[in-house]
């Protein structure tokens, strides 16, 4: 088949696989080998690695990014019922962490970016003394501002735990996303910039007691092998994914984001449609390119997605739905401080074109080519194509469509 008769490829996994396989069967073959699977010297050594990537002392491995930020507020001493102010525009585990830990999540609007506004998030602070953490999210790949997060956690004392689950190699201003929170998570689900063959997350930390206290949260709530100090959890990094991460995938972080950031580089040179406009990507921060989010007239997305998908390029949406809005939220306790209007209209308008490290110099092009065709129906309605789009409610993480 020819290169204009390939559909885009809308995940890394199958070059990947080709591209590490011989590393990750020796990783594998190591962790066999060794006759210990479970919380030994490779999870050990891979949380060396990743808080030393993070410029933090200390790395607590565990099942997923949901867990992390679960364990970070229970770690941190959330008590029943407490507030936590966090984005509605965010994967839906942000806020389910939240809620596992026991808490209430208050939210307020992003900012046009889809980042979580820091003035509102100032601003509630300061006329709410019962909200008691902040989770805000380094979303798509972008840095929030680290001087003004650090700021916020410094005035109003609150602990910060951010969610970096987009966001391994983003920074602003130079510091990195991950360095202001007293714990920052990390989320290393496949489609992640460092994604893992499977389930996995990590929480970073400066704080050695926040460390221990996690490592044994993570653990049963083990202290010693049976001495139960607490009501932990089975969340546990397993040595099979901490050696692949630590031998294959994390020394290729560097370069995978690299070649990240030269795909976004080449949509946002390439890209000139006056109906379609690239979330732009400076003001201080540079993005680890997790995704490529592009805004369309809200009555043109369908036929923009559809218009893409016939070309052979697939997209998705992130978000389809604010998280208060979510039906898992109805009826349990939260609160929406303001109107949501700016992350609503993102729900409404946003479009993640294809971005990962495997994307080749083809594929980019094509993509360039089919965004830079497409034009918006003016002044009646959706019609176009209609039929043939992928729909709305589909997230752009799906591990089925895979090479
Ligand atoms: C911003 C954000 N937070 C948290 C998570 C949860 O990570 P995991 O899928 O590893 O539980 C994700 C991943 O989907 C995410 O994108």
């Amino acid at each position: 088949m020819s290169d204009s008769q390939q559909p885009v490829s809308s995940s890394p996994f199958i070059r990947q696989w080709e591209d590490t396989r011989s590393d990750v069967l020796n990783a594998v073959a190591a962790v066999g080998e060794s006759g210990w699977y479970i919380l030994g010297e490779r999870v050990r050594r891979f949380e060396e690695k990743i808080a030393g990537y993070c410029g933090r002392t200390h790395a607590v491995g565990c099942a997923s990014g949901l867990d992390a930020i679960e364990l970070a507020l229970r770690v941190l001493g959330l008590r029943p019922g407490d507030k936590v102010l966090t984005t509605p525009l965010s994967a839906f585990a942000t806020t389910l962490a939240i809620v596992r830990a026991g808490g209430r999540p208050v939210f307020v609007d992003t900012d046009e970016f889809g980042l979580l506004d820091l003035d509102l998030a100032d601003q509630a602070l300061e006329h709410d003394s019962e909200i008691r953490f902040l989770v805000p999210v380094h979303l798509y790949g972008r840095c929030l501002d680290i001087g003004r997060l650090t700021d916020i956690q410094s005035r109003h004392g609150i602990p910060v735990i951010e969610d970096c689950a987009q966001a391994l190699g983003a920074a602003h201003d130079g510091r990195p996303a991950g360095s202001v929170g007293l714990v920052a998570t990390l989320s290393f689900y496949p489609t992640k910039n460092l994604g893992a063959l499977g389930d996995g997350g990590a929480l970073v930390t400066d704080d050695p007691e926040v460390a221990e206290l996690a490592g044994q949260l993570r653990d049963y709530g083990q202290g010693a092998k049976f001495e139960h100090l607490h009501i932990g959890m089975n969340s546990r990094l397993d040595e099979l994914h901490a050696a692949v991460l630590e031998d294959v995938f994390l020394p290729r972080l560097e370069e995978w984001n690299t070649r990240r950031a030269e795909v976004a580089g080449r949509y946002l040179e390439g890209i000139s449609n006056p109906d379609v406009r690239p979330v732009p990507a400076s003001r201080g921060f540079q993005s680890s390119w997790h995704l490529f989010p592009v805004r369309v007239p809200e009555d043109g997305r369908a036929a923009f997605r559809a218009h893409l998908e016939a070309g052979g390029v697939p997209t998705a949406v992130h978000y389809p739905t604010l998280i208060p809005s979510q039906p898992a939220l109805s009826s349990g306790p939260h609160e929406v401080i303001g109107t949501v209007e700016r992350a609503r209209a993102l729900t409404e308008e946003e479009v993640s074109l294809p971005i990962h490290a495997y994307l080749l110099d083809w594929e980019v092009e094509r993509v360039v080519q089919l965004v830079n065709e497409w034009r918006a129906e003016r002044g009646n309605g959706d019609s176009a194509g209609a039929d043939t789009a992928t729909g709305d409610d589909v997230e752009g993480d799906d591990l089925r469509r895979s090479g």
